[in-house]
């Protein structure tokens, strides 16, 4: 997990919905058909979540299965089947789409991941885009 690496990169305050962004990785940094899990701390608490990659396109999921609650993976960045083509949880085998985290196969069939918002900015660097405590000075 990448937790080490993280920084908070500045808040995008607007009236109603203050953001912050954090810096997840480079994108050059996850390579295609791969996933890598990352802990952020904000002002609410860790957030556990993943990162994964289908050619230029790359999603954000909190690493959360639908069945149990529980994280994923049982070994860091390890989130993807065998074959790559799907995310999987490690407890029960659910399969997920990359797409939309939706659930595909498995005892939580019908429902889905979590998605989370990230940024793929002009440098390449990938971005968290969390909302923060509204109560919060910027
Ligand atoms: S905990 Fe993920 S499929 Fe059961």
């Amino acid at each position: 997990m990448w937790s080490a690496r993280l920084c908070q990169l500045n808040k995008r305050i607007t009236k109603d919905s203050p953001m912050a962004n954090y810096f997840l990785c480079n994108e050059t940094e996850l390579p295609n058909y791969q996933a890598r899990s990352f802990s952020v701390e904000t002002a609410q608490g860790a957030i556990e979540l993943f990162l994964v990659r289908q050619d230029r396109r790359i999603r954000a999921y909190l690493n959360n299965c639908p069945h149990l609650s529980i994280p994923l993976n049982w070994q860091p960045d390890e989130f993807l089947s065998l074959e790559g083509t799907h995310i999987q949880c490690s407890t029960h085998g659910a399969l997920f789409t990359m797409e939309e985290g939706h659930c595909i196969a498995g005892p939580c069939t019908g429902q889905s991941l979590t998605p989370l918002t990230i940024e793929q900015q002009d440098d390449g660097k990938i971005v968290l885009q969390h909302k923060s405590d509204s109560h919060q000075q910027p």
